[in-house]
């Protein structure tokens, strides 16, 4: 059974020479995001085991104290990058500021800038829910061979030359694109291999699914409020089906796979919501555009938008075509 399936290392090579900016490179990254998975993987696995092992905060065996998850999957990936020497720069939810990463020869030699949501959903964490990883990669554009700086960083999402998440879930998966198409890949944890289990990964064109923590209704724009209830309506497909996590990535990875939209608006009290544009919204959305979604803001595609810092947030309306064109209209009705 495990024959017919590439593996995640094979696809890699097979697809790099059809990447435009061939160096092998960019191959590197996504293997070193690879490994990094599987570890964080393998620590979130384990989460449950708190009361066993210890809770954060608590002193560990060896007198160390215990991480939260977060902070544990951030220092996995940033390690991992940094190991590796492929990359000139990270930056991270986690962190206040961009990472420069030193090369043995302090040349600065390396293209790439990542940026990561290390651990999405991570309030799920303590009751047993899917979180995820988020990652988005970028061209530097100052000079190779000198340090990297903010603008490296603020890049339009447009950019983007590849993106993807993990989502650590009933399986574990990894899914991105570069540029052609969405593929993910399933971890046989017996083995600790990715294979290719859902190639050309596409949101269906419409879909039944919206997700929205509704809880926050009364605070929402007239737009958004109108187009809950036209979820809601009868009619001949409706009223919709209502299903919401409360982690980005696993509510987008099932919305993709069934059909469905993500709302995270901006209310009287958040004014741009609360997703992260660099982290979360732009890698999402470059996802969703190569799986024939749509990503928004309400008004403009989250790509289009140049970025002002690091940690920005912006409204996020995401997946399946016709389901976010129609909330376009019921936000236009209103504007
Ligand atoms: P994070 O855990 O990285 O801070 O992200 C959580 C995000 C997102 O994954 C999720 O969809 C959203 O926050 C949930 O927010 P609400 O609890 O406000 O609905
Ligand atoms: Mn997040
Ligand atoms: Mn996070």
């Amino acid at each position: 059974m495990l024959k017919k399936h590439k593996t995640l290392g094979e696809f890699i090579i097979e697809n790099q020479s059809a990447f435009q900016y061939t160096s092998g490179e960019l191959s590197k990254l996504i293997n070193a995001i690879r490994l990094a998975a599987k570890v964080v993987n393998h620590e979130v696995n384990k989460a449950g085991l708190v009361d066993i092992l210890g809770a954060a905060g608590d002193m560990n065996i060896q007198g160390e104290n215990q991480q939260k998850l977060d902070v544990m999957a951030n220092d996995i990936f940033i390690q991992t990058l940094k190991n590796r020497e492929i990359v000139c720069g990270i930056a991270s939810e986690e962190e206040d500021d961009f990472i420069t990463i030193n090369s043995s020869d302090d040349n600065h030699q390396n293209k790439y800038v990542v940026l990561i949501d290390p651990l999405d959903g991570s309030s799920n964490i303590d009751v047993n829910v899917s979180v995820g990883t988020i990652f988005s990669i970028y061209r530097r554009v100052t000079p190779v061979g000198t340090p990297v700086e903010l603008r490296d960083f603020l890049q339009k999402g447009d950019e983007q030359v590849a993106a993807g998440y993990i989502v650590y879930g009933t399986s574990t998966m990894l899914v991105y694109s570069t540029g052609a198409g969405v593929n993910g890949f399933t971890l046989n944890p017996a083995l600790g291999t990715f294979y290719l289990s859902h190639p050309d990964m596409k949101f269906p064109e419409s879909g039944k699914i919206y997700s929205i923590n509704e809880g926050n209704y009364v605070h929402f724009l007239q737009g958004v409020k109108d187009y809950i209830k036209y979820c809601q309506e009868e009619d001949e497909d409706r009223p919709y089906t209502s299903r919401y996590i409360g982690s980005l990535v696993s509510d987008f990875h099932r919305n993709m796979i069934k059909g469905g939209i993500y709302m995270y608006p901006k209310s009287n009290i958040a004014e741009n919501g609360k997703l992260r544009l660099l982290y979360e919204c732009n890698p999402m959305a470059y996802l969703a555009e190569q799986a024939n979604g749509i990503a928004s803001d309400g008004f403009r595609r989250i790509l289009d938008i140049e970025p002002t810092e690091l940690h920005q947030r912006v409204p996020f309306f995401c997946g399946s075509k016709n389901m976010v064109e129609k909330l376009h209209e019921c936000i236009a009705k209103h504007a």
